[in-house]
C-alpha cells in the first residue's frame, strides 16, 4: 500500500507514530546541515507532525552570559522572550535543574513567561553535551495537559541526537 502521510502523522490510534518521527528527525539531522538550518527544519517537522505541538523551539545557552538562555530557530508565532535567565520561567527552570520539565497547566505554574494566552501547557527538554546544559527544546500546547510519557521519551530522544549539532 502507498503511504502519502507525513512523517509521523497519526495512524489510525489518532496518537503520533513517534517512531517514525525520530526516523525523519534523524534523517534531518545526519544530512548534515547548518546547526541552525536544521533546529529550523526539526522545529517545522515537530510542530507539523504533531497535532498538540502548536509552537516549537530552541533555546541555546548563550557563551557570552552567565547563565542566560537566548532564543534559537523555531516554528509558530513570535515570542518576546528573546533572552531568558536561568531559573525564570519553565525554560529557565528546565536549564537550572539540567531535567525535563511539563507543565500540563501553565495557570497553576507561579514561575511561569506566558507567549501567548492560547497557551495551555509546556514541556521543556535541555540538550546537554558533556553533561552540561548547551539548550533545550521547548513545546507550546493550546491543549490542556496533553503530554504523556511517550512525549516525553521521544523528545528526551531527539535531544539526545541533537547533541551531535553542538
Ligand atoms: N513559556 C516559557 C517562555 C518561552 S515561550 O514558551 C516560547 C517559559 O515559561 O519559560
Amino acid at each position: 500500500m502507498h503511504d502519502t502521510s507525513e512523517p509521523g502523522s497519526a495512524g489510525t490510534s489518532g496518537r503520533p507514530d513517534f517512531n517514525r518521527l525520530l526516523v525523519a528527525v534523524r534523517e534531518t539531522v545526519r544530512r548534515g546541515a547548518s546547526r541552525d538550518q536544521t533546529l529550523q527544519e526539526l522545529s517545522a517537522l515537530l510542530k507539523d507532525a504533531v497535532p498538540h505541538y502548536d509552537w516549537v523551539g530552541f533555546y541555546l545557552v548563550d557563551p557570552a552570559a552567565d547563565r542566560e538562555l537566548v532564543l534559537g530557530p523555531y516554528a509558530g508565532a513570535p515570542t518576546d522572550h528573546t533572552r531568558i535567565p536561568f531559573g525564570r520561567g519553565i525554560c529557565g527552570q528546565a536549564a537550572a535543574t539540567e531535567q525535563t520539565f511539563i507543565v500540563q497547566d501553565v495557570s497553576r505554574e507561579g514561575n511561569y513567561l506566558s507567549c501567548s494566552p492560547d497557551v495551555q501547557s509546556e514541556i521543556v527538554v535541555p540538550i546537554r553535551r558533556d553533561g552540561k546544559v548547551i539548550g533545550e527544546l521547548d513545546i507550546d500546547s493550546h491543549a490542556l495537559a496533553p503530554f504523556t510519557p511517550e512525549d516525553r521519551a521521544f523528545l528526551e530522544r531527539v535531544c539526545a541526537d541533537l547533541t551531535a549539532l553542538f
